[in-house]
């Protein structure tokens, strides 16, 4: 579905040039809820926008379906941290969730697609109210809401919850895993955090410091029903946690993975 094949970009020129990616490659299959996890400024933020379109990468390519991005792709949504920016304080819930679908359907039927969606996530009855009058979490279930209405092939988020308290981020992780399992949606998510990234995925893609190149991809075991509790102390999961945990403290950008497998340092 998606293959993410040699991306190398480097912002600026001369000696004030940053080097954000560095022969960066892996690829996610469809249906498969991959995590990205990095060190901090490490190119993580900087290789969605290259998926996304949003950003021409100096070379490499990125495939969807087969074929090179180029602009940003139909079938794609994109989740950011920052809710109370993305979510447009002007209009109503509903109307935000309505938004993509302007161009596609027709008044009555997109609001009747909007008012799943927001079933779906869990809030029937905010349609009338603005972004701004909710608490973070709940806007956050709203920009996944618009997000999803649009029945992307792929979803990138980045840093989704990171910026709301750790028991709605919880709920939050539940709630994306839920749907993601109901819609069978491509996910490739960005966080800085090793337990969610463990927790949430089917993939953990973990990222060198600057530039970012593929340090280690690993597959996560772990069963399909998880349980914020049960899971996070399973010894399948703190096993994965420590392995992840140790890799990203890996300084040598010498320790490569051969594509697909395991890390050597593992
Ligand atoms: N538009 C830009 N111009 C110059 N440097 C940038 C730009 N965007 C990102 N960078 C730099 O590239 C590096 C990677 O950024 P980013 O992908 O946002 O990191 P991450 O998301 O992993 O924290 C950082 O050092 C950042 O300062
Ligand atoms: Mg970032």
């Amino acid at each position: 579905m998606l293959d993410v094949r040699h991306l190398r970009h480097t912002f600026g020129a001369g000696p004030d040039a940053h080097a954000a990616l560095d022969d960066l490659s892996f690829s996610v299959a469809a249906g498969e809820l991959a995590c990205v996890v990095g060190p901090s400024g490490c190119g993580k933020s900087t290789v969605l926008r290259a998926i996304a379109g949003l950003l021409a990468p100096g070379s490499g390519d990125v495939l969807l379906h087969g074929s090179p991005v180029r602009g940003v792709p139909a079938d794609l949504a994109f989740v950011f941290q920052d809710y109370s920016r993305s979510l447009f304080p002007w209009l109503t819930v509903a109307r935000n969730v309505e938004f993509p679908l302007r161009w596609r359907c027709a008044r009555a039927e997109r609001r009747d697609r909007a008012q799943r969606e927001l079933e779906r996530v869990g809030l029937p009855d905010v349609g009338a109210r603005y972004p701004w009058q909710l608490s973070g979490g709940m806007q956050q279930r709203v920009a996944i809401a618009r997000a999803l209405a649009t029945e992307p092939a792929l979803l990138l988020m980045d840093e989704p919850f990171a910026s709301v308290d750790a028991q709605t981020r919880f709920e939050l992780e539940d709630l994306l895993r839920r749907v993601q399992r109901e819609r069978g949606t491509t996910v490739l998510l960005v966080t800085h955090d090793i337990d969610e990234s463990v927790y949430l995925a089917d993939r953990v893609l973990v990222l060198t410091p600057a530039p970012a190149r593929l340090l280690a991809d690993l597959p996560v075991g772990l069963p399909e029903q998880r349980d914020q509790i049960a899971t996070r102390e399973s010894p399948a999961f703190v096993a994965l946690r420590a392995e992840v945990a140790r890799l990203l403290r890996t300084r040598s950008p010498g320790a490569r993975s051969p594509s697909g497998g395991r890390s050597p340092t593992a």
